[in-house]
């Protein structure tokens, strides 16, 4: 007997034929109708049981959360709701969920809140919301690669442990092996990192850029696809402690052709999970339109999920300079009332996420590409302007989600990285490498980080990035 996935039933023509399906009960009705469920779409199949000649023990067992596999005949619904269902020949009981210990968990069917989902993470992809962000997550990792791959790229994977810190920023979390309690040091008193497992001091990266552009440099066009980690103190809806963040890096690049590519790749992944998560995609947009509904009109989203991805996929995204976005701040209505919590008064202020949304979503009303940052909110390896207080970068930011990509062109000239590097204290002894390749066969190059959760977040509608990363890792919280 064939055995099949529910989606495969659910589409399939071929019916009035015996199949076999493993999943887990969703629920169980009047002792005959199982909603079966085993993460292969979004729907359950209907499998009625003829509970006069299925004997009680296992009646009994058939309960939300119990895992089973059944055998039978595809047919024709009589009921509404469903096209097909299987009329039940045999049951298996492969896993039982006793009714008094699913009580206690989101595996009970009624709303839970999305806290209280979070607190259950071990099963929370067992609720339709979490099981459609998560297929929606998976296609969406698989266009990346498939973008890139029809592009010309190659995947390089950077080092997770490094010396280095790629923004400058000193967010790193450390790595060691020392025994804690008793940590080695030198006659100054100092930590003696020489004793340590690499000899050095280590910690997780918080970018593979500066690993992935010496790669550009030799390969042409590369990016990398893995977890980074910021040991920022951010509790917010859209930061976290552990993310997972696409960087290419192309040789021969500028600013534009960087523009251009983030537009481009952002487009294509979108548009294939148009194609690819119809259904589960329909079911986030009505669960935000529902979910909204307690919410004030202005704090509504302005247009339906799909909708608002279409109009990304349609629309080109507006270029903008950081200057040109200064003066429209400067003026704006929220400014002039102090309704920002930052004011911002001139050049050269950094922007907050409440300034991006404005513009992006007051504004402009469309994503938004800003550029030519002044240089000193900016990372030091960002290549300078002719005008010598600029540099060229460029911030995606994005309805609902503000920043969603990081990127610039590379400062490809030695003695102007290295002055950079100096004036703001950026160690050269340990990014000595970084250097030398500018030294031999430097370029013109550029590249962009996405952060990946960020842009799940605005394909699923989702209001939490914790919500759309399996295991989320936040300030106090690491469980799991
Ligand atoms: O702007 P960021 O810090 O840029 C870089 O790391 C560059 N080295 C990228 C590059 O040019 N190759 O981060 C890039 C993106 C942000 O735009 C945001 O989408 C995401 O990474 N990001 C975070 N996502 C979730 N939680 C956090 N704490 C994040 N910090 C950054
Ligand atoms: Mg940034």
């Amino acid at each position: 007997m064939l055995t099949k996935k529910v989606v495969e039933l659910l589409e399939t023509d071929h019916i009035l034929q015996e199949y076999k399906v493993n999943g887990w009960v969703r629920a169980f009705r009047s002792n005959r109708f199982i909603a079966l469920n085993d993460g292969s779409c979004l729907d359950s199949l209907q499998c009625v049981v003829d509970f006069e000649n299925t004997d009680e023990v296992t009646l009994k067992s058939i309960s939300t959360g119990a895992a089973i596999s059944v055998e039978g005949t595809l047919k024709e619904s009589e009921g509404a709701g469903q096209r097909v269902e299987l009329e039940v020949t045999s049951i298996e009981i492969l896993g039982i969920a006793d009714p008094e210990d699913v009580k206690k968990t989101i595996l009970q069917p009624k709303k839970h809140s999305m806290e209280k989902l979070r607190e259950q993470a071990h099963l929370r992809v067992r609720t339709n919301t979490f099981g459609a962000v998560m297929r929606v997550r998976s296609k969406l990792a698989f266009a990346v690669h498939q973008y890139f791959n029809e592009n010309g790229f190659n995947y390089v994977n950077t080092p997770i442990i490094t010396g280095s810190d790629a923004e400058g920023a000193g967010e790193m979390f450390k790595v060691t092996n020392f025994d804690l309690k008793n940590i080695p040091t030198n006659e100054a008193g100092e930590i003696d990192y020489s004793k340590d497992f690499f000899g050095k001091e280590t910690n997780l990266t918080v970018s593979g850029q500066l690993e992935a552009e010496t790669f550009a440099l030799g390969l042409g066009k590369v990016y990398t696809f893995g977890p980074t980690f910021r040991a920022e103190n951010s509790n917010t809806s859209r930061h976290l402690a552990e993310f997972w963040m696409i960087e290419p890096e192309v040789a021969f690049c500028d600013l534009e052709g960087n523009i251009d590519l983030a537009e481009d790749f952002i487009q294509y992944v979108l548009e294939y999970i148009t194609r690819h998560c119809a259904s589960d995609l329909e079911f986030l947009e009505n669960r935000l339109v529902q979910d909204e509904k307690s919410k004030p009109e202005k704090d509504r989203s302005p247009m339906p999920l799909r909708e608002k991805i279409d109009f990304v996929l349609k629309n080109n995204f507006k270029r903008v300079s950081y200057t040109e976005a200064i003066e429209i701040l400067k003026n704006c209505k929220p400014n002039k009332k102090k309704k920002f919590n930052y004011i911002i008064e001139e050049w050269g202020a950094d922007l907050q996420s409440e300034h991006e949304r404005y513009l992006v979503e007051k504004h402009f009303g469309c994503p938004v590409v800003l550029y030519d940052y002044p240089a000193n909110i900016k990372a030091f390896y960002m290549r300078l302007n002719d005008d010598g207080k600029t540099v060229r970068a460029m911030d995606v930011l994005f309805p609902g989600i503000g920043e969603i990509v990081g990127g610039s062109q590379r400062e490809e000239r030695y003695d102007v990285l290295l002055s950079k590097m100096k004036e703001i204290g950026v160690d050269e002894k340990e990014l000595w490498w970084y250097l030398e390749t500018r030294k031999l066969g430097t370029c013109k190059h550029s590249g962009f980080g996405l952060g990946f959760e960020r842009l799940v977040l605005f394909a699923t509608g989702m209001s939490n990035i914790r919500d759309v990363i399996p295991y989320p890792r936040t300030p106090q919280n690491a469980e799991f």
